[in-house]
């Protein structure tokens, strides 16, 4: 599936861009059972973080492995990345029935050990039907151009604000999506998730994507960590795989 034109200038202009029916609703049931398997997916009780995360979930489950290698995900990321990439992690985020913490505004690249690397960016997969109600994504457009910021605190509403008060004042765009429906979004892009009131387990699988030539920076991270990396290290080999198609172009910057 290629993207049109209309959605990569929505990309590049905005930082995020909605692609709908990426999945069947067939596909994505499938996913979602082996997402809500993870131990302790499916589980109730007292939560203190914004959601549960089982990253590199790729490693461990068959299915999910399928679904992050998946070129119906790596074709639009290449696609509107214009550089070459790699798998940099997945994710399966769980937002329990009920669950009353938003995810709150941040950027994802600030918490990445890479000292080099610019078009990196996830898709955010909706295994289940993700209306505003039971937390989906909202985007900050046009904040990708917003670079060099320190990590901001996903616990702490308004912290990105606090770094950047500009984009207090910016237009927020939430996205609802059906299930197999996918978002993308620049590593820079601000972005958050609001919290789940609905009776349904929100389940989301994002896969993260980063230019293919990114250089490891020392600092520590949990994909990472214990890997034997020194700084100044190219992110390759078997843990962060090619996920190039052939088929999409290069950006010419
Ligand atoms: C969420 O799904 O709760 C947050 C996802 C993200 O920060 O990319
Ligand atoms: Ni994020």
């Amino acid at each position: 599936m290629e993207l049109s034109e209309e959605s990569v200038e929505h990309y590049r202009r905005h930082g995020f861009v909605r692609v709908p029916g990426v999945l069947s609703a067939a596909e994505a049931a499938g996913y979602a059972r082996a997402a809500a398997e993870l131990p302790g997916a499916s589980s109730t009780g007292p939560e203190m973080r914004p959601f549960r995360q089982y990253v590199n979930v790729w490693r461990t489950s068959a299915v999910l492995r399928a679904l992050t290698l998946h070129p119906k995900l790596s074709a639009p990321a290449h696609q509107l990345a214009g550089v070459p990439l790699r798998l940099w992690h997945d994710q399966v985020l769980v937002k329990p029935p009920h669950h009353e913490t938003a995810t709150e505004f941040h950027q994802d690249h600030p918490y990445w050990p890479h000292r080099t690397c610019r078009h990196a960016l996830s898709a955010w997969v909706a295994l289940v039907d993700v209306p505003a109600e039971s937390g989906c994504m909202t985007f900050l457009p046009g904040s990708h151009t917003h670079t060099g910021l320190r990590p901001q605190d996903l616990h702490k509403e308004g912290d990105l604000f606090e770094i950047d008060p500009e984009l207090r004042w910016s237009e927020r765009v939430t996205v609802p999506l059906r299930a197999g429906d996918i978002t993308f979004h620049n590593s820079y892009t601000g972005h958050m998730a609001l919290p789940n009131r609905t009776d349904a387990a929100r389940l989301a699988h994002v896969v993260i994507y980063m230019d293919a030539d990114t250089v490891y920076d020392g600092r520590p991270h949990p994909v990472t960590d214990g890997v034997g990396l020194l700084p100044g290290d190219r992110l390759d080999g078997d843990l962060f795989p090619p996920l190039t198609s052939a088929a999409a172009g290069s950006r010419s910057e």
